[in-house]
């Protein structure tokens, strides 16, 4: 399951709980009254039901037996969700390629050491309009083009399911394709083809990675005492309050190095805005790795200002490796296992943070796996959802990421460049 723990955290929850429930109930009865509703995109709430794209995915995975190297083009929502998901849990099946950038010798490099003929081009864009990812996907199609008659077996595209250039490519050249459900926004699509379809290349369990979700979905439902991002959300909102304004995301786990990437494109994108009364609101989502980061930010979260809520996430169980007598090691520690280790960290993290009045929590999955990370990645999806609501924002549009977007694509119609 994924659990909380809030023993140092400094925060009288149940009695917050109490204080907050009105507010709490209207952040949640308001969330879902609009669910539904065209344009609400509200459609990730769907995602963890949708058996039948996912069983899509696998078929369509199935039927090709020439890929060795999967090349994901995509950028922020179409790109991050997959990659957290993937660098945990894919088994190696192929190796995972991710194209979000538009820097030329990594392209170049990366097209050097590419077989065509073993490799799959994955476009994903639920505008079909995003440049970065039509610039790049314009280079691997030309490649593909020129290497191989039968390209378009290589090719398969991520897109809206009725909209947008990319979608209009693909049904005029008959290529594979999955939608992106219309209510669906990138950053909510990790659990759509967008991070289904290099998973099932890469051999991860589909169907435990939506069974999780689907949990995520039930606790959200459920009353405040047993309703863990209703907690979270608040945990979130009183740190607010209290003038932290930054709030670090730090899993003990390297298989999810990545996950603070999308935690972070997650949290800053949906609820950094400009709220109804017209004033600026949002805290800023900082990416920590433990126990890495014991040796480097940590100093500054214990030590620095007091505007940080700390959030670890730690797994209860792994395999129990043990550590072996060795040099320098302290014979105590002679038949303890690898995840002593980590969690001992973990734990000695959170009592030096409590201890010099930081705020901390934090975040348990019983293992790392695809069940459990269906369930995180919804939980923090409801979460933020929920901050919305109580902060006053759309949490599902990104004006400023949009206006970058525009202003790019008009300095290079002028004809600019640097400087
Ligand atoms: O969350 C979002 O909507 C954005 O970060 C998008 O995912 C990102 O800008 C890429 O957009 P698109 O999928 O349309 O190419």
């Amino acid at each position: 399951m994924l659990g909380l723990k809030v023993d140092r955290l400094g925060l009288d929850l149940d009695r917050a709980l109490g204080e907050w429930g009105e507010a709490l109930e209207a952040a949640r009865g308001g969330l879902l009254a609009r669910k539904g509703l065209p344009g609400s995109l509200l459609g990730w709430m769907d995602l963890p039901e949708d058996t039948e794209t996912l069983r899509a995915v696998r078929r369509y995975q199935e039927s090709l037996d020439f890929v060795e190297d999967l090349v994901h083009i995509g950028i922020g929502g179409s790109s991050l969700g997959a990659m957290a998901l993937e660098e945990a849990l894919g088994e190696g099946r192929v190796r995972v390629h991710y194209v979000d950038h538009v820097e030329p010798t990594p392209l170049r490099l990366l097209l050097d050491r590419l077989d065509p003929r073993r490799t799959l081009v994955h476009v994903v864009s639920k505008s079909g309009t995003t440049l970065e990812t039509l610039s790049a996907f314009a280079l691997f199609l030309d490649w593909l083009k020129k290497s191989l008659p039968d390209w378009k077996r290589h090719v398969v595209v991520t897109t809206d399911p009725t909209r947008g250039p990319l979608r209009r490519f693909a049904e005029e050249e008959g290529l594979a394709s999955f939608p992106i459900p219309e209510e669906v926004g990138g950053r909510y699509s990790a659990l759509s083809p967008v991070g289904l379809l290099p998973l099932a290349f890469s051999g991860a369990d589909l169907e435990a990675l939506l069974a999780g979700a689907r949990m995520a979905n039930r606790v959200a439902g459920r009353p405040f005492g047993e309703n863990l991002p209703l907690k979270t959300a608040l945990i979130q909102h009183l740190a607010y309050l209290e003038g932290r304004t930054i709030t670090v995301f730090m899993p003990y786990s390297a298989r999810m190095r990545h996950v603070p990437a999308w935690f972070v494109q997650l949290h800053d994108e949906s609820l950094g805005k400009v709220d109804r009364q017209g004033q600026r609101v949002g805290t800023t989502a900082l990416p920590a790795l433990g126990p890495q980061d014991q040796h480097a930010q940590v100093q500054l979260f214990r030590e620095g200002p007091k505007d940080k809520l700390i959030v670890l996430v730690l797994p209860l169980w792994d395999e129990p490796l043990a550590i072996p007598q060795g040099p320098g090691l302290p014979g105590f520690l002679a038949g303890r296992t690898f995840l002593d280790v980590l969690q001992a960290e973990a734990e000695s993290t959170e009592e030096a943070l409590a201890e010099a009045g930081q705020r901390a929590y934090t975040l348990t999955l019983d293992r790392v796996d695809a069940y459990h990370l269906g369930w995180l990645l919804q939980h923090l999806m409801w979460q933020t959802a929920f901050l919305g609501e109580l902060w006053g924002v759309n949490a599902f549009d990104q004006p400023g990421v949009e206006l970058g977007k525009r202003l790019t694509l008009e300095r290079l119609e002028k004809g600019g460049r640097f400087p």
